[in-house]
């Protein structure tokens, strides 16, 4: 790190006592993606020599790392704006800053909004930049901003600064998005697909099982879709899987068009390789898939379970699924709605249609699809969800699993340790001797939609995947 950095991230007080450094809070919305990216801003925030801060009333700038997804999300955004600027009131003021996916997608449009007030905006892959976008914010000069889209960076000179002790460590293996389904803004807010190197992937890895880790996710948009030469997505999660500490390998999330017989076989054989598959399906009809650009028809969605399933007996499926996207009728939703109780997912995440500025379907098609008919449509969908969830949950009673004991989040469970299945499952256990870290066998005692409860078992060692 250069002198002239550090002078950038200081703030002079006055009375003669010298400068500290500028105080920042974070905060991270969105995806995990996000929640990657606010660790690489703490690493070259702390290196531009900045200090983070969890206190609102001391910190001397805000930067939240904002989500584009659906409207909901970005009106969140506003709110705690509004909210932040109360709580340090009039005679308190601070720099308040937006990274991520709503800096691209609203751009100048934010900094102009004379309500919100917002100092700076930074977008995706204009985290290096953040010393200078701050500081210029800092000087009180035109408003600052970088949005600019990058087909190269990758940040793989940067070490995420990973805060919370945990056994799982995100890492993003590739950024950006080249799909543009047409109701999706990540293509805009995050520019063209980039992978990273095998070797830089690798170095990454290695040392986060050196620092205790013992669970990788791997990130990233279209993460199938990695590639680094030769080298596809199986290879490298091959390669990773004979980092001897890490015991686990996770991704998310995946696009159906990318699943080589290699990715299926991996999964199937090697022991680390979660049998988890989050596979978005977006709808059942094949009309909207089509407008969807999704590129498979419901049929061949099918047959890809299919393929996956009597290759990977067990394996845990979950899903995303948008209803009422422009033109969806009753029947078209029925179709959604029979391959949900076909399939029988795990679990799936249900949104209702956001029309977001920009992408191809706002510029092609009318949001025409009433609020009361996507309310109804997604009303019914997670109920019936919610039941087909209990029913694979109440499946896994009297069972044993091999259960990875996380460290116990903030109102997880008073009195309980916490662990996951190899399929992700939460599970909840009795307080014992096993800490984070620690993969221990576990029998199923009772399930719930959100969780299963189990009981340790001492005997039968070696223990299955199951
Ligand atoms: N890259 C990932 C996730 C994208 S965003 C993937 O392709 O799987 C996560 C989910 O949000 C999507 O799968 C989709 O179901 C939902 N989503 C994206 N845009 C949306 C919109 N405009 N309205 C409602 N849901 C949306
Ligand atoms: Fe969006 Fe589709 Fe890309 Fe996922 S694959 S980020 S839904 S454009
Ligand atoms: Fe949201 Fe951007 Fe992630 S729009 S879902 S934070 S990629």
């Amino acid at each position: 790190m250069d002198q002239h950095n550090e002078n950038n991230a200081t703030i002079a007080i006055p009375d003669g006592k010298p400068a500290r450094k500028l105080r920042v809070l974070l905060e991270t919305y969105g995806c995990q993606m996000n929640e990657y990216d606010s660790q690489l801003v703490r690493s070259i925030l702390i290196k531009d020599n900045f200090e983070f801060v969890d206190d609102l009333k001391t910190a001397d700038v805000v930067v939240l790392n904002t989500c584009a997804v659906r409207d909901h999300a970005e009106r969140k955004i506003f709110g705690r704006v509004h909210q932040i600027r109360h709580i340090r009131g009039k005679d308190n003021p601070l720099i308040i800053g937006i990274l991520g996916c709503m800096a691209t997608h609203l751009r100048k449009a934010l900094l102009d909004d004379a309500g919100l007030k917002i100092d700076f905006i930074a977008g995706p892959d204009s985290y290096k930049n953040l010393k200078d976008i701050i500081r210029e914010a800092q000087a009180k000069g035109p408003k600052s901003f970088d949005v600019t889209l990058s087909e190269f960076e990758t940040y793989s000179d940067v070490y995420p600064a990973r805060q919370k002790e945990s056994v799982n460590a995100w890492v993003a293996i590739m950024r950006g998005c080249n799909n543009f389904c047409t109701f999706c803004v990540v293509p805009y807010t995050r520019g063209r697909e980039r992978s990273r190197t095998l070797d830089n992937i690798m170095e990454e890895v290695k040392r986060l099982a050196s620092e205790g880790f013992k669970q990788v996710t791997l990130l990233g948009q279209n993460v199938n879709s990695w590639h680094d030469g030769p080298h596809d997505f199986a290879y490298l999660m091959g390669q990773i899987s004979q980092i001897k500490e890490i015991e686990r390998i996770r991704f998310t999330s995946p696009h159906p068009k990318d699943f080589p017989d290699s990715l299926l076989d991996l999964m199937a054989v090697n022991p680390k390789v979660c049998r988890h598959i989050h596979l978005p399906l977006q709808a059942g009809s094949d009309r909207i898939l089509e407008m969807m650009n999704r590129t498979y028809k419901a049929q061949e969605y099918l047959m890809l379970i299919d393929k996956i399933r009597s290759k990977i007996p067990h394996v845990v499926l979950t899903t995303d699924i948008i209803v009422g996207f422009p033109t969806e009728t009753d029947e078209e939703f029925e179709d959604t709605r029979r391959i949900v109780e076909k399939v029988g997912f795990d679990s799936a995440f249900i949104f209702k249609y956001s029309q977001r500025q920009g992408t191809i379907a706002a510029k092609k098609y009318k949001d025409d699809v009433s609020d009361a008919d996507k309310t109804k449509r997604i009303v019914l969908l997670n109920k019936i969800q919610q039941e087909i969830t209990l029913q694979k949950n109440q499946a896994h009673i009297g069972q044993t699993h091999s259960v990875l004991i996380e460290p116990v989040l903030e109102g997880q469970g008073f009195n309980k340790a916490v662990g996951r299945t190899d399929g992700n499952k939460l599970v909840y256990l009795p307080l014992g001797e096993n800490k984070p870290g620690d993969l221990v066998r576990v029998k199923i005692t009772d399930a719930s939609p959100h969780a299963l409860k189990g009981e340790y078992c001492y005997s039968g060692f070696p223990f299955s995947r199951e």
